[in-house]
């Protein structure tokens, strides 16, 4: 297993499906390789067995004051050992120091970022388009 820090010389194939678990209309790899580069903080976990990423974390800042973790998930064979801690705390630690890191999670899921980083339950507002899940041009059309 090995940890990066940018998707820069990653290439699709390397992004297998099995991420976007339960998306009805998931990103493929070479919108997923898009979305990765331009996060403006990334965290990726590559087994080098298999030569593919098995987990990834995003997040979107100004850098001045407010960050958003955007993406955290891990392929569902590798969960349960540490994987998915390990890249939020790649993701924070690349962030830091900044006044507000924000991530909206299920509620199920607010002791794991308790015990892996510097967060704490609070509210939050959110609008989704699902005719743009998949991240496609003209996704909207219902393509
Ligand atoms: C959340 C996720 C990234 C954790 O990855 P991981 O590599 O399994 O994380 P770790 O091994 O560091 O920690 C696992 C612990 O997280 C907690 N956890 C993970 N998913 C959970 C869930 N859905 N409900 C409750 N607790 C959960 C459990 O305490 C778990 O411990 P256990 O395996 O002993 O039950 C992974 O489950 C995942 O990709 N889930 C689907 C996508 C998702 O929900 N992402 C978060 C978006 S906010």
């Amino acid at each position: 297993m090995r940890y990066l820090e940018s998707a820069n010389d990653l290439r699709a194939d390397q992004l297998r499906s099995g991420f976007f678990e339960g998306w009805p209309n998931p990103p493929d790899p070479d919108t997923h390789l898009r979305l990765l580069r331009q996060s403006d903080r990334i965290a990726l976990a590559l087994d080098e067995q298999s030569d593919t990423v098995i987990g990834f974390a995003t997040a979107l800042t100004d850098g001045v004051l407010a960050a958003f973790v955007s993406f955290l998930e891990v392929l569902p064979a590798w969960r349960g050992r540490g994987v998915g801690t390990a890249l939020i705390q790649r993701l924070v630690a690349s962030i830091e120091p900044i006044y507000g890191i924000d991530v909206i999670c299920d509620p199920e899921l607010q002791p794991f970022y308790e015990r892996a980083g510097p967060f704490r339950p609070g509210t939050a507002m959110i609008a989704r388009s699902y005719a743009h899940q998949s991240g496609q041009a003209g996704a909207a059309s219902g393509d």
